[in-house]
């Protein structure tokens, strides 16, 4: 069983994905902490109702970057923590972090990648007129958005949708996709090279 530690700003859904999928036995690991910089963060509550340990760090709280990104640190290791999932998690990952944990840190951008990194990707994919968005599961580097692919799915644009509605739809995607990128991890199934993702 590999140790995680998710990381969440908000309401949480793939938080909860991952929570159901492991209950299943679809994944060989266990949640170990739920991080937010958000101590409201609906993710937080999911978490608690599910009897895992919670930890909030308001970023307003620390003299700086540096110091909020230490205790983050702090905090990983405390649990040795061997794979970081950001689900919805709104803010960038210092330095630090993403060195010590290289290619042991997942994020779920709701995109095919490359297009449309950053925030409002479904926005974004609205407004350029795309017929195919989805969502897409990468290993975290300094970029944005933009470390080794290791999962993606398509999902249709309709010409009636607006923001919300293609959201929802690539949501549902997210909640699979997700969960079993972090199974392939777990299994030591996922190889990098040359920025590359080979799946075992
Ligand atoms: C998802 O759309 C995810 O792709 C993006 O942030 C959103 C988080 O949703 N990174 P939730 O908090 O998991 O419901």
């Amino acid at each position: 069983m590999i140790k995680i530690a998710v990381m969440a700003s908000g309401r949480g859904t793939n938080l909860q994905a991952i929570i159901d999928s492991a209950k299943k036995g679809e994944i060989n690991g266990k949640i170990e902490i739920v991080i937010s910089d958000n101590p409201n963060a609906f993710a937080l509550k999911r978490a608690r109702d599910n009897h895992i340990n919670t930890k909030a760090f308001p970023y307003r709280q620390y003299k700086n970057k540096d110091e909020y990104e230490q205790n983050i640190f702090n905090c990983l290791e405390s649990y040795n923590i061997s794979l970081i999932v950001l689900a919805g998690y709104m803010r960038l990952l210092g330095s630090r972090i993403i060195k010590e944990y290289r290619h042991r840190i997942i994020n779920i951008h709701p995109a095919l990648l490359p297009s449309f990194p950053g925030l409002h990707a479904q926005r974004q994919a609205i407004e350029y007129g795309v017929k195919v968005s989805g969502c897409t599961v990468h290993f975290v580097d300094e970029g944005m958005d933009t470390g080794p692919i290791i999962l993606q799915k398509s999902v249709e644009v309709k010409q009636t949708d607006d923001e919300e509605t293609l959201s929802d739809r690539i949501l549902e995607f997210e909640h699979k996709l997700l969960p079993r990128a972090i199974q392939l991890f777990a299994q030591n199934r996922i190889d990098v090279r040359n920025n590359k993702v080979y799946i075992k």
